[in-house]
């Protein structure tokens, strides 16, 4: 049976922008979450504390954390892979944050400079200093059905780093396919494999769009009974570390689809489309979202 209700997890304002090469001012981003917050959004991923020499679009995390209006009852995560970016968060203002591990080494080593097994150690350090502090940790696992390095990704691995993940003390893991990949078939071998170390309502969806997927897939993950799903406003978003990741899904197609399985999100899509035609303004390029495309009267 389908859920009655899903939490969409917006990541526009990270995953989205992260991937930007002109960069995108402050001002720009702290609009885009003020709308977005005003969309009935319950969760927007805001920024990243990683390495400015890494991923420079996300230099600007302290003023955007001090910058944004947090509506009360909107939580708004960010990325932080060490802990050193864990106390940059707290100090800016943070309270709830997400830790980001891979099922591929290669990848793993591209994107956060260590192997799997090391990325653990840090993100152990990390749920520590967490728990002492009373905040919440979700957990990314990337690559889940295909890594841009190794090719195809074993589900029995996928499951072994989420269960990692969730017995360190996630309360939510994240399965990433960072290159859209998947299908419904390999997404259904994964999920099945991964539901059975971690349980399902603490699993949650995050698909790129790369080959056109994202949404079949998100639906397959919901009859499985997965109930939260990540995506990105106007389908902006990609990985720096895994060329030619596009887009991760819109979240204008995610809405306008769950409402139509009579499924909840307490999402306004009107306010919702508002806030992917500013961003698309801001950045000078058009929606990836076929909702917003379908609806527009340019
Ligand atoms: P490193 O170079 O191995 O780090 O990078 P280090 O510990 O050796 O330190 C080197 C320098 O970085 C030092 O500065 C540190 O202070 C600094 P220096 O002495 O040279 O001036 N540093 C930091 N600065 C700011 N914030 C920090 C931080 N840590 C160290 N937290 C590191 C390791 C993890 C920092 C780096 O590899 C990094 O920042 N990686 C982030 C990559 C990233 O953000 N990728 C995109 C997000 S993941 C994604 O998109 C996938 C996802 O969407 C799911 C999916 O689609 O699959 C989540
Ligand atoms: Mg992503």
């Amino acid at each position: 049976a389908l859920p009655a209700k899903v939490k969409i997890v917006e990541v526009g304002p990270r995953d989205g922008l992260q991937n930007e090469k002109t960069v995108v001012p402050t001002e720009a981003k702290i609009h885009l979450i003020n709308m977005l917050s005003e969309s009935g959004l319950p969760v927007i991923e805001a920024t990243s504390f990683v390495s400015p020499k890494w991923v420079p679009q996300m230099a600007d995390q302290v003023e955007v954390m001090k910058g944004i209006s947090k509506k009360p009852g909107v939580s708004y995560p960010v990325l932080t892979p060490n802990l050193k970016g864990f106390q940059a968060a707290l100090n800016a203002g943070a309270s709830e944050v997400a830790i980001f591990g891979a099922a591929s080494e290669l990848f793993s080593k591209k994107n956060i400079n260590c192997s799997v097994e090391e990325s653990l150690q840090r993100f152990e350090e990390v749920m520590k200093a967490a728990k002492e502090a009373a905040v919440p940790v979700r957990g990314y696992v990337s690559c889940v059905v295909g890594c841009p390095y190794e090719g195809q990704v074993a589900p029995k691995k996928v499951a072994q780093v989420a269960k990692r993940l969730y017995s360190m003390g996630c309360y939510e893991i994240s399965l990433g396919d960072t290159i859209g990949v998947g299908t419904p078939g390999s997404m259904t071998k994964m999920l099945e494999a991964v539901s059975k170390e971690v349980p399902v309502s603490a699993l949650a969806v995050h698909c790129h769009d790369t080959y056109g997927q994202a949404l079949a897939n998100i639906l397959i993950a919901l009859q499985m009974g997965i109930s939260v799903v990540d995506s990105s406003v106007a389908g902006l978003g990609g990985c720096p570390y895994a060329q030619g990741a596009s887009g991760n899904v819109a979240t204008e197609d995610v809405v306008y689809m769950l409402h139509g399985l009579g499924i909840q999100t307490g999402v306004e899509l009107s306010k919702l489309m508002d806030a992917g035609a500013f961003i698309c303004r801001t950045l000078n390029r058009k929606t990836s979202s076929k909702v917003a495309q379908a609806t527009c009267k340019l």
